[in-house]
């Protein structure tokens, strides 16, 4: 394949151009940090690190982490570099207990975030005048502004649907034929459902392109979008806390797990008990450190989620592998540790069974049980012996991937719950009184 136009000088750095911007901007952002925000200045005090001692890119290994309880603590704007008057915008992550994570950017943050989603958006095959349906939530959460943004930076024409009312989705799809769509992955699966429900054929919508993230999804996930959308399905990853979407994003040419925009976030994988970090290529924690925030640096953030390191593709920078799911996700089933994704691998694998699944764990009588709710597809509906013989299919393959017995449970469509934003996968009810 020749060389792919439009890309930023930055997307064909070599290696050593790529390694010294880093170790500049980490210095810069290092020292940002630690003269600016108390906390983490005390930190390094603690760990007896300064930011001079940063020579080496590899010298980061000696700065200490920072986790989401160093943004509990200083809640609300503890961590902020910045005068609170230079945060043009403020976005939260809802977090499931207690308070939200408040995170800040200033007027440059903003276009720097915007300009990555737009380098997000071009990778996977967007350009100036495509039409872009946003439908991932706008307000506090990143997602709908994040994307947004960068579809406008690109010169693209923005639908902002937000999300929700999926009848008006289906409608503006319809009308204002987009050729791309930026949604969570679950959504975009109700979404298909309301065409089929009204008659139409999602596959035959304008739709071309996908750009699905804030939840984890599996391989498995996405043959099955393209399928029933007939579109290319593209992974874009990020947190708010590191800035949104678009801290990493999947290229078209390669669909080989999101490239990480190495200018702006240095990566790292530990491991999540020790902290050691590992090897390229090893699954561990991700770790990111952000390299030109100015209103809300973080450095060695700990974001949870599992992946690995990739060697660079179809860019100069490095990829992150598929994640399996966030280390506070994974269910430990009596000792044995279950990711909600690898169960959604094993029932897509299942011809009958359609991609809407629950997970519940109970722990009656000091025992962790898991029930996998799942739905069958609409053509099975009502024949009940053929749901049995989906359960048994269903269970047996979890007993025999994972090693766990699960009680499997197969309803009618619609009955598991829909979600609008990220679906909640897991209910975990052995915390309840
Ligand atoms: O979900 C930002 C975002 C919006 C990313 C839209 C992509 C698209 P938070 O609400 O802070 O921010 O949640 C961040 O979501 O730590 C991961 O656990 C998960 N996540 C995000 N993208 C992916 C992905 C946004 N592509 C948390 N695959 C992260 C798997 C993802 N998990």
């Amino acid at each position: 394949m020749g060389p792919i136009a439009g890309l930023e000088p930055v997307e064909r750095a070599s290696q050593d151009e790529l390694r010294a911007l880093q170790l500049e901007r980490l210095q810069w952002s290092v020292g940002h940090a630690y003269r600016n925000v108390a906390a983490y200045r005390a930190k390094c005090e603690r760990a007896g690190v300064h930011p001079e001692e940063l020579k080496a890119v590899a010298d980061l290994a000696r700065f200490p982490f920072t986790a989401k309880d160093d943004l509990r603590a200083g809640y609300p704007f503890g961590m902020f570099a910045v005068p609170r008057e230079q945060v043009l915008r403020i976005h939260a992550s809802s977090g499931t207990t207690g308070k939200p994570t408040v995170v800040g950017y200033t007027r440059r943050d903003v276009e720097t975030w915007a300009g990555l989603v737009a380098r997000s958006i071009r990778a996977a095959g967007g350009r100036r005048g495509d039409v872009v349906h946003v439908a991932y939530g706008y307000g506090l959460f990143t997602g709908g502004l994040g994307a947004h943004y960068g579809a406008e930076q690109l010169g693209c024409t923005v639908v902002p649907v937000s999300g929700g009312q999926t009848q008006k989705q289906v409608q503006l799809i319809c009308d204002l034929r987009p050729d791309i769509i930026m949604v969570t992955p679950s959504y975009m699966l109700v979404i298909a459902e309301e065409f089929v429900r009204e008659g139409l054929d999602p596959a035959a919508s304008s739709l071309r392109t996908g750009i699905f993230g804030a939840e984890p999804w599996t391989q498995a996930m996405r043959e099955e979008i393209e399928t029933r959308m007939g579109l290319d399905a593209l992974d874009i990853y990020g947190l708010s806390e590191v800035m949104g979407p678009g801290v990493a994003s999947e290229c078209i040419e390669t669909k080989d797990g999101p490239v990480i925009w190495e200018d702006h976030f240095y990566p790292e994988i530990i491991d999540a008990v020790t902290g050691e970090v590992l090897p390229e290529g090893s699954p561990g924690e991700l770790v990111l450190t952000t390299l030109t925030k100015e209103a809300l640096p973080l450095i060695r953030y700990r974001t949870r989620d599992l992946t690995a390191l990739l060697p660079p593709t179809a860019r100069p920078m490095r990829r992150i592998a598929r994640i399996t799911g966030r280390s506070d996700d994974m269910l430990i089933i009596r000792g044995v540790n279950v990711f909600p994704s690898q169960i959604e691998e094993l029932l897509l694998r299942v011809p009958g069974l359609a991609p809407h699944y629950q997970l519940e764990v109970t722990r009656p009588a000091h025992l962790d049980q898991l029930a996998v709710r799942v739905e069958c597809l609409p053509e099975v509906a009502g024949d009940s012996s053929l749901r049995s013989t989906l359960e048994r299919d269903l269970q047996g393959n979890i007993k025999s991937t994972i090693g766990i017995s699960t009680a499997v449970s197969v309803g009618e469509p619609g009955s598991i719950e829909r979600s609008a934003g990220k679906a909640r996968r897991v209910i975990d009810r052995r915390k309840d009184p």
